[in-house]
């Protein structure tokens, strides 16, 4: 499977991506993460039941990404993701890395329904979410505090039914 569980050995390169300015200026935590405090955070991180981090590795068994689900919710079968494709990685990367975690959280994990929540200063994540099929559920307005000030927070959502369908629309294409 193209998607492997993160372990201590993956934690410098992870790293690498996730200080990238690039990848840092879409998440809700916007500074440079040191590694002592990256290492101590993924400790904690893989005690929890409820999250998982995988790493995505192209054709070339070359890793490519991150994906990663959280607050990962067995009653009512939801959970929310996120994810970064390598700064250097190809076009398309994202794409093949979000065919891959949708189909493990819905058709291994049998999980409902997936959320995701957006920055609204992250346009390529918003055409990527709907790109997917996620459909939008409520906008957090002046929700997010940033280096420039309030910014709203968009959630998407998608459901396992919903995937099934859009998943062969996406492939055809
Ligand atoms: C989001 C991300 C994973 C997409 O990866 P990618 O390899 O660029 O994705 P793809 O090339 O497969 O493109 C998928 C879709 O994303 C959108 N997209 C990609 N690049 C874009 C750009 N420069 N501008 C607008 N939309 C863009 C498009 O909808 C694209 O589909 P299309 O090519 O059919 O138009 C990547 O840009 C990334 O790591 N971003 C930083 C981290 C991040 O934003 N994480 C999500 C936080 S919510």
């Amino acid at each position: 499977m193209p998607l492997r569980k993160i372990d201590e050995q993956d934690l410098e390169l992870m790293l690498s991506w996730r200080n990238h300015p690039v990848v840092r200026a879409s998440m809700f935590s916007q500074g440079i993460i040191p590694l002592d405090q990256h290492k101590a955070w993924f400790r904690r991180e893989s005690e929890k039941a409820d999250s998982a981090w995988f790493l995505f590795f192209d054709m070339n068994q070359k890793p490519t990404g991150v994906v990663y689900f959280t607050d990962m919710n067995r009653i009512a079968n939801h959970a929310f993701w996120g994810f970064y494709a390598a700064p250097e990685a190809p076009p398309g990367t994202g794409t093949k890395m979000g065919i891959e975690a949708l189909d493990y959280i819905f058709n291994v994990e049998g999980y409902h329904k997936l959320n995701a929540e957006v920055l609204e200063s992250n346009t390529r994540s918003h055409a990527f979410h709907r790109k997917l099929g996620f459909r939008i559920e409520g906008i957090f307005h002046d929700h997010y505090f940033g280096s420039d000030g309030y910014e709203s927070v968009t959630r998407f959502a998608l459901l396992a039914s919903e995937w099934s369908r859009f998943r062969e629309e996406l492939v055809r294409r």
